[in-house]
């Protein structure tokens, strides 16, 4: 069996919503003091407490990419509170798995987006 699932290449290669959001409401930036990776997630959130919009930045392995490139498909267009429910898990079930060593690469997507959620709750206390 490869390593890699056919579906963490292809948001590798060709990840989608990278970039930033400049009016963003809520940003979260975590980091994974081991591997040294870091991952940014940008969220625009509308009054209604949908998430419209998400970017990320990741700079660290293929997994990190894939997992962030997963996950912000994962949120947009939802409502904050299901965001908050996303577990890594899940983003690695989305990615049909990744090697046992390279599970903390999604953990690194779940918290980016927990903190971003929680940056715009200190934002719109
Ligand atoms: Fe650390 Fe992937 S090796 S995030």
């Amino acid at each position: 069996m490869a390593l890699y699932s056919e579906k963490v290449m292809d948001h590798f290669r060709n990840p989608r919503n990278v970039g930033v959001i400049e009016d963003a409401n809520g940003v979260g930036e975590v980091g994974n003091a081991v591997c040294g990776d870091i991952m940014k997630i940008y969220l625009k959130i509308n009054s209604d407490e949908v998430i419209e919009d998400v970017k990320f930045e990741t700079f660290g392995c293929g997994s990190a990419i894939a997992s962030s490139s997963m996950a912000t498909q994962m949120i947009k267009g939802k409502p904050v509170s299901e965001a908050l429910k996303l577990t890594n898990q899940a983003v690695t079930e989305a990615l049909d798995g990744l090697p046992p060593h390279k599970v903390h690469c999604s953990v690194l997507a779940e918290e980016a987006i927990k903190k971003a959620v929680n940056d715009y709750y200190e934002n719109n206390k």
